[in-house]
């Protein structure tokens, strides 16, 4: 441009100007990061990608193709990639995926949802914690989920999966065949309410699971907070979601303080906390952090969040699975005949002889882990191997799917078998086994999760008969963001 037409800009054209040029620099400035970074690192990956956007309209189109594609330039280390202006790293080799999800801090590594997650979530949500106050809450948790409390959830757990199917059969009926993933979603909510505040949230049960569903539409919508768009929509959703469940801590509290036994997992964890703050008061130290009713209620919120898409995942796909699979159904319905002959209702004590159903669901989680990825935000410049430091402020995706298929024969087959007794392949690579995570964020509830599939798979195979109606999509993969089939399309009698 010559000084006689750059002097005839008006003012505002000229600053429209420098800031086109500005960011046209920091694009160039952006990509040569990124280019001398994976460079230095001897890292397969696209060496240039588009100014800002990256691969991400490629990663939106289809994620589960786009992350294969990623995956098989290292089937068992690390890549790069650039995605909305970060460098992301994807992460196969299981042994760095432990590291990274071991690494939690400050100062390493801190998970990274959304982009709006704590708008959504709430920035006290247990998922982005660390550190003592962390580690003081997960010890809280220990009486949630011992022999006796599992057994209680059982009972809540059976009967809420018994009037689903009943449901299923009966819109069977009336329908043509139905897209499960849906109908799991209502059963898990339905499930993890009467599990987790059963008895304080009555009434207001529907309007539980609208709020709920409007907070969890906000996760695959875009990051915009203005009136009317989804995320708003969402942030006020989630503050009637806490302050309903603060009503339940408060009568929680009122219930097991007058010596009430717990009927649900909020009365098991007030029964704990009651005896913290009963500690504390006698030793005149500070009350727990998460003993207030508030907080009690936003943690209870995170239970609700964490327990809902991975569990909806597993249970679509244990249908999906076990029509394609008759074989292990039919085996399945022989151990359910064999130890409940006359529809004994479940226990923690059967539900533990199990040894056949539990082979299936273990596999249904190796083979399918519905948490692909745990993404990370890098918190600071962090060494992963010889040549690669993780670039402060980098995205790290450790990959559990890739992990699952680590070390396992014939990792890609669906075997239950290997499950077994006798082979014992939870075992023998259990440190490739990642779909609950590992480290201080391992999943809380994954005892709970396996007999909740575990439950439903022992009820599937004797309450009801179903068929999977199969279309060009069935064996697709789609990212919501866990993972499901491509349909499950079905008819229950
Ligand atoms: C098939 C079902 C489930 C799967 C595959 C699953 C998987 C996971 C994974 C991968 C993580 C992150 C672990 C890490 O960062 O290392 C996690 C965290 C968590 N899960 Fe699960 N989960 C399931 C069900 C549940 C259920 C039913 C509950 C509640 C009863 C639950 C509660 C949580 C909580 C509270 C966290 C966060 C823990 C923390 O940050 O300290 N999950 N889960």
């Amino acid at each position: 441009m010559d000084i006689v037409s750059f002097n005839s800009l008006s003012s505002g054209n000229l600053i429209i100007l420098l800031v086109v040029i500005t960011m046209i620099c920091y694009f160039i400035l952006e990509q040569l990061h990124y280019f001398w970074w994976k460079r230095s690192s001897k890292l397969p990956g696209p060496s240039f990608t588009l100014p800002f956007l990256g691969s991400i309209i490629e990663m939106v189109k289809n994620p589960y193709q786009f992350w294969e594609k990623q995956r098989l330039l290292d089937p068992q280390g690390v890549s790069a990639n650039f995605l909305v202006g970060r460098i992301t790293l994807f992460v196969t080799d299981s042994a760095l995926v432990r590291a990274i999800l071991n690494n939690n801090s400050a100062r390493t590594f801190l998970l990274a949802l959304h982009p709006s997650a704590r708008l959504i979530l709430g920035k006290n949500n247990i998922a982005f914690m660390h550190g003592q106050e962390h580690k003081e809450l997960r010890k809280s948790f220990l009486s949630l989920f011992t022999r006796k409390a599992l057994g209680v959830y059982l009972t809540l757990q059976e009967t809420s999966i018994k009037s689903h199917l009943q449901k299923w059969i009966q819109l069977s009926k009336e329908n043509d065949e139905m897209e499960m993933s849906f109908l799991c979603r209502d059963l898990n909510l339905e499930t993890s309410q009467y599990v987790f505040a059963g008895p304080y949230i009555g009434e207001q049960r529907d309007q539980f699971c609208h709020w709920y569903i409007t907070v969890t539409k906000a996760f695959i919508s875009a990051p915009v907070f203005l009136p009317g768009t989804n995320l708003w929509k969402a942030y006020f959703a989630r503050k009637k979601i806490v302050a309903l469940l603060e009503n339940a801590v408060i009568q929680s509290k009122k219930y097991i303080g007058n010596g009430g036994t717990p009927r649900c997992l909020l009365d098991f964890w007030t029964q704990r906390v009651l005896e913290e703050m009963e500690e504390a008061t006698q030793q005149d130290k500070e009350m727990p952090s998460y003993s207030n009713n508030r907080k009690m209620a936003e943690t209870l919120m995170d239970f609700l969040f964490a327990s809902q898409d991975a569990s909806t995942a597993s249970l679509t796909w244990t249908l999906a699975l076990m029509s394609d699979y008759p074989d292990v159904l039919k085996k399945v319905q022989e151990e359910q005949k064999r130890l409940r002959p006359n529809n004994e209702p479940l226990s923690f004590e059967l539900v533990e002889s199990m040894t056949y159903t539990r082979q299936v669901v273990k596999e249904i989680l190796r083979y399918r882990p519905p948490a692909v990825m745990v993404p990370q935000n890098a918190m600071g410049s962090v060494p992963l191997t010889e040549n690669v430091t993780v670039p402060k402020g980098s995205f790290v995706m450790p990959s559990i799917w890739s992990s699952c298929m680590q070390g396992f024969p014939d990792a890609y087959k669906f075997d239950p078998d290997r499950m077994s007794p006798e082979r014992q392949e939870d075992i023998k690579y259990r440190q490739n086994f990642l779909t609950f995570g590992i480290g201080p964020h391992v999943c809380v509830g994954r005892e709970y999760a396996i007999n909740n599939l575990i439950a439903f798979l022992a009820l599937i195979s004797t309450e009801c008969k179903f068929q999977r109606y199969r279309t060009k999509k069935s064996d697709d993969i789609i990212y919501l963001p866990t993972i499901y089939p491509g349909d499950c399309l079905m008819k229950f009698v």
